[in-house]
């Protein structure tokens, strides 16, 4: 593949680590998305069959930012992915999306929320631009990938497991996690059968905070404690709701692309974090 992807952050960068190593052409564009004239320049000039979107806006320190930054969250959450489909349908380029799961709250009565089911939790400014893109992106010629609650091996600000360390009092539901690496092969895989439509990429199973941050004492710092609060007590103390939810994945799987079970994959990606402290500690005595 020769992909272009928009969107220097995290998951850009790690979408591009990634498909380098797997021997793809991959570039990084610096082009602001909702700029119709860079974007055309950009994948004029680099001539991509497939055009990756990891731009977008989800709050710094937290989703609480695009409370109150609503312009800027919904000029690249919604019009930027407008322009991006406009440029891929005229310029005739396979046009692949981020989208997340945070466009759910609950379990759908055990069955985890499928594709097919019209968001419900529209709590917060972020999770209502990432629905409305979804929605005008369709489910037709577009893939559109579902992130949701992204861990990583690594003790790195995006990963939840390093933001729930850090917050110490959690609130705790069970929910769909992505593992990252998990996550970015199987998009890579969707998008080498130049697969369409909305999926779900999240590892089956799901889990609480408080079992993550058990692994985490189990795993990486048996002196570490946590308390769990309520749902009320959270919304007192942020800008906005956040929202816990399942999804399933048979779609994902019915396509031949499976990711390893959460607990299992949480469990690796746990001991792979303690041994990152334990070389950061040693190289910082
Ligand atoms: N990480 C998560 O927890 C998570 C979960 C589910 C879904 N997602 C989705 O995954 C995508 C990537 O997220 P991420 O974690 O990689 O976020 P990130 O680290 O904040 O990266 C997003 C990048 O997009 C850039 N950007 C914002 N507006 C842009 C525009 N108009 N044109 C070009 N670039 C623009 C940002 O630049 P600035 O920093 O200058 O704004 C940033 O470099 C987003 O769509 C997000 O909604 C993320």
């Amino acid at each position: 593949m020769k992909v272009l992807i928009f969107g220097r952050g995290w998951m850009g960068k790690k979408f591009f680590d990634y498909l380098n190593l797997q021997g793809h052409t991959v570039v990084l564009s610096d082009a602001d998305i909702t700029r119709e004239d860079q974007v055309v320049h950009a994948i004029r000039t680099h001539a991509p069959d497939t055009i990756l979107n990891c731009a977008g806006k989800k709050g710094t320190p937290n989703v609480d930012w695009c409370e109150s930054h609503r312009e800027e969250t919904f000029r690249s959450n919604v019009l930027g992915p407008l322009v991006l489909k406009t440029v891929c349908e005229r310029e005739g380029k396979y046009f692949v999306h981020i989208s997340t799961g945070c466009i759910y709250e609950g379990n759908n009565n055990g069955r985890g929320w499928s594709e097919k089911d019209s968001p419900n939790y529209f709590g917060s400014f972020y999770s209502r631009t990432k629905a409305m893109a979804e929605d005008l992106l369709g489910d037709g010629n577009i893939l559109q990938l579902r992130l949701r609650m992204p861990v990583t091996s690594f003790p790195e600000s995006g990963n939840l497991v390093t933001k729930l360390v850090a917050y110490r009092r959690i609130i705790s539901f069970p929910n769909s996690l992505s593992i990252v690496d998990d996550f970015i092969h199987a998009a890579t895989e969707l998008m080498k059968k130049s697969c369409m439509g909305i999926y779900n990429v999240t590892n089956p199973g799901t889990v609480t905070h408080a079992q993550i941050l058990d692994l985490y004492k189990e795993l990486v710092d048996p002196n570490y404690s946590y308390s769990v609060m309520s749902m009320e007590e959270l919304m007192r103390i942020t800008k906005t709701g956040r929202c816990n939810c399942v999804l399933d994945t048979s779609k994902l799987a019915a396509e031949g692309i499976k990711m390893p079970p959460i607990r299992e994959a949480l469990r690796n990606a746990l001991s792979t974090y303690a041994l990152q402290i334990d070389a950061q500690n040693s190289t910082s005595l």
